[in-house]
């Protein structure tokens, strides 16, 4: 497939580095490609960033058959662009596509063409720590039907936003608020796959969490709400005593890459790390010991999202104080160094653009 280039004739004014905040603003161009059963993924081509024309009908916007990825660029020191972990994201955007029923793709491919839109945004991303371009790879089914059943034709495209932070509260710990009365997937669902609707369906309970003044909601599993899953859109980490620990892939946990990094750091520190069930029972009896020291999130967009305070029906316990430990730190400081090229990253872990 040859991959076509058309060039934007008027270019938007970019922002300051300062101004940045999460996901409002895109670059001048953008990636598309088309999928028909005839011809397959076709017409790779990378255009001014433009409106996508769809009929109301069109099958995406009434049954949510969405898939996404997140992924950031960074600037290092000597000005160079450099990708973290971007085969990963593709591995798993065509795990997602394999769940909800849309064709998969050629992730090399992929990839290349995204390291041209990158080179052709370049200016973009932005240059002061805590930045960077954050990528968003979508597939969208676009047959015009409203009857219940897998799309014909797709949608691939790629559009990029300089971002800051995520949270408000920067690299700050953040409240959170367990639920009983929601859960974000089930057994047997797609709460392992980026798929539009689990972050659809976290909304009514994370505008509970925001209205009680806490800014995450902390997902139970389905099944019997007892142990923990996620934090908000973020994997889980627990520091009992000298050891981290993060809820097991279950089936309904979104393996994050960050999740991966953080784990495959701690191990190469000669931290004893543990991927297991943990009941939310098992984290208050551990914070009353004593031994609960330290509570984070890991995602793409906030990295590492320290926790303060737990609020459980009637329960609340600060953690640490509510201040930053020095494990949440660590990995926040390791993983920041290695995507901005401060440091030497694992092997294949970088992808210069
Ligand atoms: C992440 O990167 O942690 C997320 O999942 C947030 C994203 C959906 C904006």
């Amino acid at each position: 497939m040859d991959l076509t280039i058309s060039r934007a004739t008027t270019l938007k004014d970019r922002p300051e580095d300062s101004d940045l905040t999460f996901g409002t603003l895109f670059t001048d161009h953008m990636f598309n490609m088309d999928y028909n059963p005839e011809k397959g993924w076709h017409n790779p081509r990378i255009e001014p960033y433009t409106n996508i024309d769809m009929d109301p009908s069109t099958m995406v916007l009434h049954y949510g058959q969405a898939i996404f990825e997140g992924l950031k660029a960074y600037r290092t020191d000597t000005g160079d662009v450099q990708l973290f972990r971007p085969k990963e994201n593709f591995a798993r955007f065509n795990r997602s596509a394999r769940t909800m029923c849309i064709p998969e793709f050629d992730e090399g491919f992929a990839l290349d063409a995204l390291k041209q839109l990158i080179e052709i945004e370049k200016e973009w991303v932005p240059k002061t720590t805590g930045t960077s371009l954050y990528i968003r790879p979508t597939i969208i089914a676009m047959d015009p039907f409203v009857g219940v059943r897998a799309s014909h034709t797709y949608r691939f495209f790629i559009i990029l936003s300089p971002v800051g932070a995520y949270y408000k509260e920067g690299f700050n710990p953040v409240k959170i608020w367990v639920t009983k009365e929601h859960v974000r997937a089930v057994r047997g669902g797609v709460g392992h796959v980026k798929t539009a609707g689990n972050y659809a369906a976290s909304l009514l309970a994370g505008d509970k969490a925001q209205k009680a003044g806490y800014s995450q909601v902390l997902w139970l599993d389905g099944v019997e709400q007892k142990y923990v899953e996620e934090v908000g859109s973020m994997n889980i980490f627990f520091v009992f005593n000298d050891e981290l620990v993060t809820p097991e892939l279950s089936g309904s946990i979104l393996p994050g890459i960050t999740r991966d990094s953080v784990l495959a750091l701690a191990t190469s520190w000669g931290i004893k790390t543990t991927e297991r069930k943990i009941s939310i029972d098992e984290i208050f009896d551990a914070h009353k010991n004593g031994s609960l020291k330290e509570v984070f999130g890991t995602g793409t967009a906030a990295v590492v999202s320290p926790v303060g305070v737990v609020k459980y029906g009637d329960d609340i316990i600060t953690i640490g104080n509510g201040e930053v430990g020095p494990v949440s730190n660590r990995f926040f400081s390791a993983l920041t160094d290695i995507q901005y090229g401060k440091t030497e990253a694992p092997a294949g872990w970088i992808e210069k653009v």
